[in-house]
C-alpha cells in the first residue's frame, strides 16, 4: 500500500536566519518508468531510496513509492489532463523551495522526465535558483508497450523511423505535421491521444495515410492490468470509444506484429456459456 502523507522528517540540517539551509540541498528529476517497478532504473532506485523527500505525479506506481526511506516525506502533486493538482510553476516554485531547505528531494516522474513530462521546465527553474539538478532516464510508456506487444518500433522494411507525438489538444486540436506523420514506412505513437482518436485518424487518412495501416492500442503498458487492442488506423476511434486510463496509440506497418492481450479463462468461459 502507498504511504501518500508521511511527516517531514527532522531537519537537523543548519538553517540560516532567513530560513535557508546554509548548504542547498539538491534535485533529482527521476524517470519512474511505465509503472512495472522491474522496469525502474538502478540508478533511479538507488536515488529514490536516498531522498529527504520524493514530489511524483500520479502515474508512479506505489511499489515504487514503497522504495522510498521510511523517513522521507511524499508529496503527490498529480496532474491528470483535465485536473492540475498543482499548477506546474507551483510545482517548479517547491522543488526549488524544498531544495534551499538543504533536502535531497526526487522529483519522480512516470515514464522518461523528458518525453512529455514537463521535466525540462523543472530543470530550467532549478538551474534559474543556482541549484544542482541532476537526471535520471526512466523507460517511456511506447517502449514498454511495444515491448509487451512484440511489435518493434522500428522494424527492418516495416518502419524505418518512430515518432513519438502528442494527442493533447489544448486549443481544440492537436497541433501536428499531419502530412509527415502519414507518410508510410514509420511509426508514430500517440501519447494522450485517447479522447482524440477519431480526429488524430480523420487527419492521418485525409493526410494519406490508408485506413487498412496497422495500429495498436496499449492501456497501462507493463502493469497488471494492461490491455492491448491491435486494429487498424480506420477502426481507431471505434478501438479506443470505451476505454479509459493512461494509452498510447501506435500507428505503422510495424503494429502488424502486436500480439493482444490474452484473454482471462473467466471471460473466455462466460462467452462461451
Ligand atoms: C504526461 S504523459 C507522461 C509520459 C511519460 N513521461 C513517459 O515517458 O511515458 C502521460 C501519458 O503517457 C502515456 N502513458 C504513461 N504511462 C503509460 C502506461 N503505463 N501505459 C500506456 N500509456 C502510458 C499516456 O498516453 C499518458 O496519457
Amino acid at each position: 500500500m502507498s504511504r501518500l502523507v508521511r511527516p517531514a522528517p527532522l531537519n537537523k540540517r543548519l538553517v540560516a536566519l532567513d530560513g535557508r539551509a546554509t548548504k542547498p540541498g539538491m534535485v533529482w528529476l527521476v524517470g519512474a518508468g511505465p509503472g512495472d517497478p522491474d522496469l525502474l532504473t538502478i540508478k533511479a532506485a538507488r536515488v529514490i531510496g536516498q531522498a529527504d523527500v520524493i514530489v511524483h505525479d500520479g502515474l508512479v506506481s506505489s511499489e515504487i513509492l514503497d522504495l522510498a526511506p521510511a523517513a522521507a516525506r511524499l508529496i503527490d502533486v498529480a496532474k491528470r489532463k483535465s485536473r492540475h493538482t498543482l499548477p506546474q510553476d507551483d510545482i517548479n516554485q517547491l522543488l526549488v523551495a524544498l531544495a534551499n531547505q538543504g533536502l535531497t528531494v526526487v522529483r519522480l516522474k512516470g515514464g522518461d522526465p523528458f518525453v512529455f513530462g514537463r521535466g525540462g521546465e523543472e530543470l530550467a527553474a532549478c538551474r534559474a535558483a543556482g541549484l544542482d539538478c541532476q537526471v535520471v532516464p526512466g523507460v517511456t510508456a511506447a517502449l514498454a508497450a511495444s515491448a509487451s506487444a512484440g511489435a518493434p518500433l522500428t522494424h527492418r522494411g516495416a518502419a524505418q523511423s518512430v515518432t513519438f507525438v502528442t494527442g493533447h489538444a489544448a486549443h481544440g486540436e492537436p497541433d501536428l505535421d499531419w502530412p509527415a506523420l502519414a507518410r508510410p514506412n514509420q511509426t508514430v505513437v500517440i501519447y494522450m491521444g485517447l479522447t482524440t482518436a477519431g480526429l488524430i485518424a480523420e487527419r492521418l487518412t485525409a493526410a494519406g495515410r490508408a485506413p487498412s495501416t496497422p495500429a495498436l492500442i496499449v492501456v497501462n503498458a507493463s502493469r497488471a492490468d494492461e490491455q492491448r487492442l491491435p486494429t487498424t488506423l480506420g477502426q481507431l476511434a471505434e478501438t479506443a470509444a470505451d476505454l479509459s486510463g493512461p494509452a498510447l496509440l501506435m500507428v505503422g506497418e510495424a503494429m502488424r506484429l502486436a500480439q493482444a492481450s490474452e484473454i482471462p479463462d473467466a471471460v473466455l468461459v462466460r462467452v462461451s456459456a
